[in-house]
C-alpha cells in the first residue's frame, strides 16, 4: 500500500485500512527484532512506520486499534506491585468498523476452517466494556491470584484489590477445574462514578475524568482498603489457563462462569451470522447511554472452542474474535484560544483551549490541533464554534468548524514564526523524500528553557530512567525552584541539598527531633534516584532524548557500543560526512543515515558531551544489555508449502508453522529448510529436490508440528 499520501488527505476507509496494515507490519518487525534478533528493516524505516501510525491515529482517534503498536508503549507494569507473568498471554482484539468488515471477518474465518456452505458458524456477541481487564487464578477452587493485563505478557499482582470487586467470587463451587483462570473486565458504573466524584469533590480531592480512569485509579491502590471503598464491578468473558475445559463453546463457558458466581453481561447473545450480529450491534448502540456503563463497541467470538483452537492467533489478537466499534462521540463547543507548546525536540504543537464541554460523559477543555497546516487546512479560528470528538482515552480532536456559527471579525490563526518560549527562530526539517516537514521547530536547542525542561521530563519518564517520585509535576516544580537544569543535576540533588534543603523539602510537623531535616518522602526520592545509577545502557541512551532514537534504536545502539564510554567516544568521533565511525554505524542493520545525522548533531553540541561527562562523574554507570533467548522448536526455520493440503487450509498450516516460530516463505531457495509438498506440487518440489532440501508430505508435517 502506498504510504506517500499525506495523513491529512486520507479518507476514513484508507486510514482504517492503513492502521490495520501498520499494526500487522510493525508486529512482524517487532517479532523479527525481539524474538529472532534479526531486524528486517532499518531503524529509520521502523520509526517512520510508528510515526505514520501515530499520525493517522491522531487524526482518527476512533480508529485506534486495540492491537495498535502505540497502545503497547508504556503498557509495561509499573513499580509498587509484584510482577506476574501470565501463563497464557492476555490478548487484544482486531477492530471492525462497518458491515463490510464483519462480512470479511466471517468470510476469513469460514475460509480458514474450510467450512462448506451448509455448515453453520455460530458467533457470540456481547458489549465491549470500557474498563480494565483482569485475570483471576483459582487453584482447587480458591482465588489465589488476581492480576492486571499489563502488556499482555506480564501484569501486576493486585489480588487483594480484586477481592474487593463485586462480581468476583473468592471460591469456586465443587467440580470446577483444579486450575481455572477466569478473565474479564473491571469497570465502574456511571451512577457509581458520579457518586464517587461527588464524594471526591466534597472532600476536596481531585475528580476523575471518566469511569475508566476512576476504575483504574481505584484498582491500582497499593492499599486494598481504599479499593474496597470504591464501587468496582466485574464481567467475566474469557479465560486463561484451565486444567480441563468444562465446556465446548464460548457460550457454554460464560454460562458456567455465571453458575460459578461471576457476573456476566446480560446482553450476551449467540448469533448465527452477520445479519444477527449487526442487528444486535444496532440495538446496543441505540441503548448505549442506558446501559449504565461505558461500552465502546461489541465483541464477536466464534462460539465453538475447537474452531477457536484451530483459528489461533495473529500477533496478539485471536483470529476467532473481533471488536465492532461504535462511532466516536462528538460535541460542539467554542474555541477560546490556541496555545503553542514546545516539545523536547523543539516541535511547536498547537493546543486548542475549549470552553468546557461534556463529550460522551467526559469533560473536555483541551484538544490537540497537531500542526500549523492542520489549522490552516481546516481554517480554525479563535472564537469559532467547533465539533470536538473523543474516542477511548486519547486526546480529543477538533473535527471541523461549524461555519454558520462563525462570529464576525475573526481572523485566520497566525502561527508564530518565533519560538514562544525562547524567541529563537523556527525551521521546518527537510525530510528524506525531499519535502519540508509540516512541523515547525525551535532552533534554540538547550538554550530554550521549554526544550530543556521537556527533555528532563523525558529523561525521568517511564520508559527511560523511571524514577519513582519524580514525574512531570516535580520536574516543573524543581525547575521553577532552580534545583535542576540538566539530567546530571538529578543525581547531585542529595549532595547539594541534604544540609540546606529548600523549605518545601523540610520536615515541618510531627517528630520534634526531625523538624528542619529532610522530609521522609524526599529521602525516599533520593534513594530512588541512587538506585538508577545502575541502569541498562539501552534505557540510558533512550533517556537522552536524541532525535529519532526511540526504544528500538536505543537498543541497537546499546548492543553495538556495549559501554557508555564507547558510545561517548563513537559519538564524538562522528563527522558530518563519511569517516570510519559513521560508516560502521550506517552498516548496522536497523540504523539509517537520518539517525546517524541526529547522533552526530547531538554530539556536536558541547553541552550534550559535558552533560554525559557530568552524569558519569555523578556516578551513573549504565550496564550492558543481557542477551535475549530463543524460543520454539521450529524457531527460525523457513518453510514453504506447495501443492494441495488435504486436511487443513493453507492459512491454517501457515499459522501453525508461524506459531511454532517458523517463517513461511512463498518460494524455494537455498535458504529454505523444509518444503511441505502435497499432491499437485510442481516446480517448487522439483527445485527443492535439486537443492537437496528436506521434503515432507502433509502427514509427516503434521507429525513434526505435533512434536514441536
Ligand atoms: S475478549 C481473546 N470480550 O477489550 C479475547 N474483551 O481488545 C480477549 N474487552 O483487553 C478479549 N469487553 O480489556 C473481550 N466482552 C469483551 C470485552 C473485552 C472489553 C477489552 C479487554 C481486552 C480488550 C481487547
Amino acid at each position: 500500500m502506498s504510504r506517500t499520501k499525506p495523513v491529512a488527505e486520507l479518507t476514513r476507509e484508507e486510514a482504517a485500512e492503513e492502521l490495520n496494515a501498520l499494526a500487522q507490519e510493525i508486529a512482524v518487525h517487532d517479532a523479527a527484532y525481539y524474538q529472532e534478533d534479526a531486524p528486517r528493516i532499518s531503524d529509520g524505516d521502523y520509526d517512520a512506520l510508528r510515526q505514520r501510525n501515530g499520525d493517522i491515529e491522531a487524526r482518527f482517534p476512533d480508529l485506534i486499534r486495540d492491537d495498535s503498536p502505540s497502545e503497547r508503549v508504556g503498557a509495561a507494569p509499573v513499580q509498587g506491585f509484584a510482577k506476574v507473568t501470565h501463563s497464557v498471554p492476555m490478548l487484544s482484539l482486531g477492530n471492525a468498523f462497518d458491515a463490510e468488515d464483519i462480512d470479511d471477518f466471517i468470510l476469513r474465518v469460514r475460509k480458514f476452517l474450510t467450512l462448506g456452505e451448509g455448515q453453520e458458524l455460530l458467533l457470540t456477541s456481547e458489549p465491549k466494556i470500557d474498563g480494565l481487564s483482569a485475570s483471576l487464578r483459582y487453584e482447587n477452587g480458591v482465588l489465589v491470584r488476581g492480576a492486571t493485563r499489563g502488556d499482555g505478557r506480564v501484569g501486576e499482582n493486585i489480588t487483594e484489590n480484586l477481592k474487593t470487586v463485586s462480581g468476583i467470587p473468592h471460591t469456586l463451587p465443587e467440580g470446577a477445574p483444579e486450575v481455572a483462570e477466569v478473565r474479564g473486565e473491571v469497570y465502574m458504573s456511571a451512577e457509581d462514578f458520579d457518586a464517587l466524584n461527588e464524594r471526591q469533590k466534597s472532600s476536596g480531592k481531585a475528580e476523575f475524568a471518566n469511569p475508566r480512569n476512576a476504575a483504574a485509579g481505584s484498582l491500582r491502590q497499593l492499599d486494598a482498603t481504599i479499593t474496597a471503598t470504591r464501587p468496582l464491578r466485574f464481567f467475566a468473558y474469557a479465560w486463561g489457563e484451565m486444567s480441563d475445559l468444562p465446556a465446548q463453546t464460548q457460550s457454554g463457558m460464560v454460562g458456567l462462569f455465571a453458575a460459578w458466581g461471576f457476573a456476566v453481561n446480560p446482553e450476551f447473545r449467540v448469533c448465527s451470522g452477520a445479519q444477527e450480529l449487526l442487528a444486535h450491534w444496532q440495538d446496543i448502540e441505540a441503548r448505549r447511554a442506558l446501559l449504565g456503563y461505558d461500552v465502546d463497541g461489541m465483541v464477536y467470538k466464534v462460539d465453538a472452542l475447537d474452531y477457536q483452537n484451530r483459528l489461533g492467533f495473529v500477533s496478539r489478537a485471536p483470529r476467532w474474535a473481533i471488536a465492532h466499534k461504535f462511532p466516536a462521540e462528538q460535541a460542539t463547543t467554542v474555541l477560546q484560544d490556541i496555545d503553542i507548546q514546545v516539545g523536547r525536540t523543539g516541535a511547536l504543537t498547537p493546543v486548542a483551549k475549549l470552553q468546557e464541554v461534556t463529550v460522551g460523559g467526559v469533560r473536555v477543555s483541551n484538544a490537540t490541533l497537531h500542526n500549523a497546516d492542520e489549522i490552516a487546512r481546516k481554517d480554525i479560528r479563535i472564537g469559532d464554534t467547533v465539533v470536538v470528538q473523543r474516542a477511548g482515552d486519547v486526546i480529543p480532536q477538533i473535527v471541523r468548524v461549524v461555519d454558520d456559527a462563525r462570529p464576525t471579525g475573526t481572523v485566520p490563526f497566525a502561527f508564530p514564526e518565533m519560538c514562544p518560549a525562547c524567541g529563537s527562530p523556527t525551521t521546518r526539517d527537510l525530510r528524506e523524500d525531499g519535502e519540508t516537514d509540516v512541523v515547525l521547530r525551535c532552533t534554540g536547542g538547550l538554550a530554550c528553557e521549554a526544550q530543556a525542561r521537556e527533555r528532563l521530563k523525558h529523561f525521568v519518564s517511564r520508559q527511560a530512567l523511571d524514577i519513582e517520585g519524580l514525574g512531570n509535576k516535580q520536574i516543573d516544580d524543581y525547575w521553577a525552584a532552580g534545583l535542576v537544569r540538566g539530567p546530571d543535576d538529578i543525581f547531585t540533588l542529595r549532595a547539594r541539598y541534604t544540609d540546606d534543603p529548600p523549605d518545601f523539602w523540610r520536615y515541618t510537623s510531627g517528630a520534634r527531633d526531625k523538624i528542619g531535616t529532610l522530609k521522609d518522602s524526599v529521602v525516599k526520592l533520593f534513594d530512588a534516584i541512587d538506585q538508577r545509577r545502575d541502569i541498562a545502557l539501552d534505557r540510558f541512551i533512550f533517556a537522552l532524548g536524541i532525535r529519532h532514537v526511540g526504544e528500538t534504536t536505543a537498543r541497537i545502539l546499546a548492543r553495538h557500543f556495549k559501554t557508555l564510554a564507547a558510545f561517548q567516544e563513537g559519538g564524538a568521533a562522528l563527522a558530518p560526512e563519511g569517516g570510519e565511525t559513521r560508516e560502521a554505524l550506517e552498516n548496522i542493520d536497523g540504523i539509517g543515515r537520518t539517525l546517524v545525522d541526529a547522533l552526530q548533531q547531538f554530539f556536536a553540541v558541547d553541552e550534550n558531551r559535558a552533560m554525559l561527562e557530568a552524569l558519569v562523574a555523578a556516578g551513573v554507570a549504565p550496564s550492558p544489555l543481557a542477551e535475549s533467548e530463543n524460543s520454539g522448536a521450529l524457531s527460525g526455520k523457513t518453510i514453504v508449502f506447495t501443492g494441495t493440503l488435504e486436511t487443513v487450509s493453507r492459512a491454517e498450516a501457515k499459522a501453525r508453522a508461524e506459531m511454532l516460530g517458523a517463517r513461511v516463505a512463498g518460494s524455494v531457495s537455498a535458504k529454505t529448510d523444509i518444503v511441505v509438498a502435497g499432491p499437485g506440487a510442481g516446480s517448487k518440489r522439483k527445485k527443492a529436490e535439486e537443492l537437496g532440501l528436506t521434503i515432507l508430505d502433509e502427514q509427516a508435517w503434521l507429525e513434526l508440528a505435533e512434536k514441536s
